[in-house]
């Protein structure tokens, strides 16, 4: 009787989860989620707070009321095998990768992005704290408040735009070359959120050690992003190539 009783709270627990899953994930997805529940003790996930073209984040929310976010990485477009091989090529740490099936390829952009972002954020960077990463889907703190996320800087009113959010964004790229060692290689005002007034980077599965061929100029490319979106919103900013100076990953390459 009792052990019925237990069965039946467990099968109304499970359903309870979900408060407005869409019905895309598929059955394994699903049945991960129940198992990350269980291990991460999550009362309910609720309805993605986005969709991007490989992944979508989903809020949730454990027994005590703590909030993280889930990001679910889904698809595997020809695209982003090409991306992988490109990013991972030359990377020490995935050397050993073997990539010969869907499944695994998704796995392995969560595993890289929690890596990454477990190396930043050792390295004092700001960016979301990493909790856990289970197959295709990685855990990570909630940046924002009761499961309503905090504003991307794309988001933020003009008026919210100011100097020091451009100097905070700055020194986030400068402790993430010359302290994690690492080049974000998206930067822009759609991968960093803003929350009491500090900047959060985001989506970082793609980053890459500075000793990457491509780094030097993905690190590039990342400032010049930054400095064009302040420049339109009227900041002063600091020339690319003075901030490049600054970098450990370009004195390296003027010696050589
Ligand atoms: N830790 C977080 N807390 C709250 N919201 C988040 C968090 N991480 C991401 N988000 C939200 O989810 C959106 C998508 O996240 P992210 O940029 O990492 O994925 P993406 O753009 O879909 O990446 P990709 O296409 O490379 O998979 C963000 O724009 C942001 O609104
Ligand atoms: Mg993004």
């Amino acid at each position: 009787m009792e052990r019925k009783g237990k069965k039946e709270e467990k099968r109304r627990k499970d359903e309870d989860l979900f408060k407005v899953v869409d019905s895309t994930l598929d059955t394994r997805t699903y049945y991960l989620l129940f198992q990350l529940s269980r291990r991460l003790k999550l009362k309910n996930i609720y309805g993605s707070i986005s969709a991007g073209k490989e992944a979508k984040v989903y809020p949730a929310v454990t027994e005590d009321g703590k909030w993280y976010a889930l990001k679910i990485y889904y698809v595997s477009t020809a695209q982003s095998k090409r991306a992988l091989e490109k990013y991972t090529f030359g990377d020490p740490r995935f050397e050993d990768i073997k990539v010969n099936n869907t499944k695994q390829l998704i796995s392995v952009w969560a595993r890289k992005e929690f890596k990454n972002l477990n190396r930043l954020y050792k390295n004092d960077v700001r960016v979301p704290e990493p909790i856990y990463v289970l197959e295709n889907i990685l855990v990570m703190q909630f940046i924002g408040e009761n499961g309503v996320r905090a504003p991307l800087l794309k988001e933020l009113l003009d008026e919210e735009i100011n100097e020091n959010l451009y100097t905070d964004i700055i020194d986030q790229i400068e402790k993430m070359v010359n302290k994690a060692e690492l080049v974000h290689g998206d930067l822009s005002e759609y991968n960093i959120m803003v929350w009491e007034d500090k900047c959060y980077i985001i989506d970082v599965s793609q980053a890459i050690d500075i000793n990457h061929p491509n780094a030097l100029e993905l690190v590039k490319r990342d400032i010049d992003n930054i400095n064009a979106f302040f420049e339109s919103k009227g900041i002063q900013v600091i020339e690319t190539e003075e901030i490049l100076r600054r970098l450990k990953i370009y004195q390296n390459e003027d010696q050589n």
